[in-house]
């Protein structure tokens, strides 16, 4: 079994970490954040994952937690890096957690480093001149880009799709791939280039599939077509599968908006113009906007009137609040004037959005509002076309963002109610 330190204690490193422990390795995990390490050290997970307290529990012999980095190397055989890398203001992504981790490691140190946050491809390169010039020609280093989802994390971790593993030495390859034989999985190996570019361009795909859909969704509102069926006639070919082909308000989330925007600047700076990467990003955007259009016909101006904001977390299953379509939705309902009421089970975005009402319940956050907008599909919702709910409304118009509702059981109830890329009432409810 070997010693295992992992850098960042978030989403993948937290999960790395504690799966790693499970599978039997000695790891310890080292954050930056005091009170991110005390929690942990008290027993406590910082960030909502089914699944996760769990295996931290079951593994808590085998792992640890510090603020220091050396106590974190003290004689490991693999450091993964799993710091974040988030965008900057050019579109390319934030390095410098990444940068701030090399110059961390001591003096001769002879580790395998392992590059598990998403980095665009050439970092591979630029880390490794950084490390022989600092003298650390000993340190192997390796790119093993991570592609678990948020909400199923633990999942994705202990049954991979694939596992992908590149180096600059192909033997340097084994040592790494040998510590996912377990999980079974195919395992890619590959050198450093084309492992950073499979983790960019996965993300890429899966957003561009989105964003195709989302288009597909608008056209069937001009033409009285249902998304949802369209969606289904096409995932049933082989050659193209039924996967993110759902149509709603656009993807957000820590990884695809940057991913998509780290490989569109990387492209750019390299010379190329990824004109389809633009128009992905672009319809996302308009995605987010449709429902103020939506929320306008039915409602007229939006000034004065109170909405209610159903789900704030980028998707069901997870507390994150990175790029969700809810910060935009919110804040252009608050910029149109109308008052507007939260509700999240989880995500806490009081510091995001000060002008904004929270809810702890559905039905509180829809009481006396003009209508609802169902922006994230949790479970929770899934009964929202109630008479109860109906009945708190001022006036029953739901805006299903994420066609979570059956729209002829809403409509039987006596709602408005409008989905994504689905025949519409043509009523208002004015
Ligand atoms: N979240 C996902 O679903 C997901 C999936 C696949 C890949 N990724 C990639 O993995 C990376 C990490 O993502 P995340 O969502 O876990 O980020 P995160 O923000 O949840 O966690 C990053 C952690 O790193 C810590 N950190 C910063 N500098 C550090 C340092 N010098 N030493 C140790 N810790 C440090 C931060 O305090 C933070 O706790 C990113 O590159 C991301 O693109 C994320």
């Amino acid at each position: 079994m070997a010693r295992i330190a992992v850098f960042g204690a978030g989403y993948v490193g937290l999960v790395t970490g504690a799966c790693f422990a499970d599978l039997g390795h000695d790891v310890r995990v080292r954050d930056v954040l005091p009170e991110r390490i005390e929690e942990l050290t008290a027993g406590r997970v910082p960030i909502h994952e089914p699944g996760l307290a769990d295996v931290i529990e079951r593994a808590s012999d085998r792992l640890s937690f510090t603020l220091d980095a050396a106590d974190a190397l003290e004689g490991a055989d693999f450091a993964f890096i799993a710091v974040g890398t988030p965008p900057t203001y050019s579109g390319d992504p934030d390095l410098s957690a990444v940068w701030t981790v090399i110059e961390e490691l001591p003096a001769a140190t002879r580790v395998t480093l392992v590059m598990k946050s998403t980095v665009p491809p050439g970092t591979g390169d630029k880390v490794r001149r950084a490390l022989d010039a600092r003298g650390l020609g000993d340190v192997v280093y390796v790119s093993n880009p991570e592609f678990l989802a948020e909400g199923t994390a633990v999942r994705d971790f202990m049954r991979p799709d694939r596992v992908v593993v590149g180096a600059f030495e192909p033997e340097h390859v084994e040592p790494v791939a040998a510590l996912y034989e377990p999980l079974g999985s195919t395992i890619v190996r590959t050198d450093v280039a084309s492992a950073e570019m499979i983790k960019l361009a996965s993300n890429a795909f899966l957003s561009t599939r989105i964003s195709f859909i989302n288009e597909i969704a608008s056209v069937c509102e001009l033409v009285g077509a249902d998304v949802i069926d369209v969606a289904h006639g096409i995932g049933l070919d082989p050659r193209l599968g039924p996967h993110f082909l759902k149509a709603g308000l656009g993807f957000g989330g820590s990884c695809f908006p940057k991913d998509v925007s780290a490989l569109k600047q990387l492209a750019g700076n390299s010379g190329y113009h990824f004109q389809l990467l633009s128009a992905v990003i672009e319809v996302n955007e308009l995605q987010k906007r449709r429902v103020i259009q939506k929320l306008g016909k039915h409602l007229g101006d939006l000034h004065g009137k109170r909405i209610a904001v159903l789900g704030l977390a980028f998707k069901p299953g997870t507390d994150d609040l990175r790029e969700a379509p809810s910060l935009v939705i919110a804040a252009r309902l608050v910029a149109e004037g109308a008052e507007v009421r939260a509700w999240d089970p989880v995500a806490d975005a009081r510091h995001l959005l000060p002008d904004v009402t929270f809810s702890a319940s559905v039905l509180d956050a829809v009481r006396d509002t003009d209508a609802a907008v169902i922006v994230t599909e949790w479970p929770e919702l899934a009964d929202l076309a109630s008479a109860e709910v109906r009945d708190a409304m001022r006036t029953p118009v739901i805006i299903d963002g994420r066609n979570l509702l059956d729209p002829e059981a809403a409509r039987a109830l006596g709602f408005v109610y409008e989905g994504v890329g689905r025949p519409g009432p043509s009523e208002t409810a004015r």
